[in-house]
């Protein structure tokens, strides 16, 4: 069985109502220690419900876990298709593909993400982007960013570049010269190191399954 949310609220009700039964039973319901029972109970349950989720949480967002990829998958083609059975949208994992012209091992793959989620930090990103449902909402969510169809249809040809991570890198170098929308990004000083570093943080970052969110990316003329 699935355990949702709702299957975990009603399980704890109903076994802090039963194991608060059997300590209180012949007590009279007026005795205040007859209520700090079930308030024992229930405290402790919830602890332990708490406890269980943060480590299935964990579990789910290490990397290399069903929901978090490997930072090789920036080997792969990235993608994000409609998934009927959970009715959301789910990043796919396709063939292999070069990116910035090689295939980068595993530890290569950690360094440039790495690197690119403090190059990200460093400039207060969030600041202006949503990255993962944290920021704000001032400039487009980059978290599905790297699927954004611009790349390819606008910004590659504006900033002459042969492929879209070479396009991205370009982009966040300069974006003062390639502005696309009606708010303009500032020129954050990103070297061209930081830049590659960023673009394999945002291509691995579009291959999280984050329960579909955001919505549509890359399917809809709305704008994020
Ligand atoms: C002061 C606000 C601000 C900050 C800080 C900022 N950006 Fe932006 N960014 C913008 C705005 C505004 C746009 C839309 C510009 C446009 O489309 O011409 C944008 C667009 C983008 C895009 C294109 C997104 C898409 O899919 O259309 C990327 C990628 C991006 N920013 C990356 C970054 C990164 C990485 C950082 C941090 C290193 C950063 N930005 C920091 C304001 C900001």
């Amino acid at each position: 069985m699935k355990l949702g949310w709702l299957e975990i609220t009603i399980f704890s009700i109903v076994l802090t109502v039963v194991i608060s039964a059997l300590f209180v039973r012949g007590k009279d319901w007026l005795d205040p220690g007859f209520w700090a029972v079930f308030a024992i109970v229930g405290s402790l349950i919830m602890f332990s419900v708490l406890w269980f989720l943060t480590f299935d949480t964990l579990k789910k967002m290490s990397l290399g876990s069903k929901r978090v990829p490997s930072p090789t998958v920036i080997n792969h083609r990235v993608g994000y298709e409609f998934d009927p059975e959970r009715k959301i949208y789910v990043p796919t994992i396709g063939e292999e593909e070069p990116f910035f012209g090689k295939k980068w091992s595993e530890d290569e793959a950690i360094q440039l993400i790495t690197k690119g989620k403090l190059a990200i930090q460093s400039r207060n990103c969030m600041d202006c982007h949503t990255l993962l449902g944290n920021g704000a909402y001032f400039a487009p969510d980059l978290t599905k960013s790297w699927l954004d169809p611009k790349w390819e249809t606008m910004i590659k040809p504006m900033v002459g570049a042969q492929t879209k991570e070479e396009a991205i890198a370009k982009w966040i170098q300069n974006p003062q010269y390639y502005a696309t929308w009606q708010r303009r990004m500032p020129n954050l000083k990103i070297n061209e190191e930081e830049a590659k570093a960023i673009v394999g943080y945002l291509k691995f970052m579009s291959a999280i399954d984050t329960n579909g969110f955001p919505d549509h990316f890359g399917k809809s003329s709305l704008a994020y």
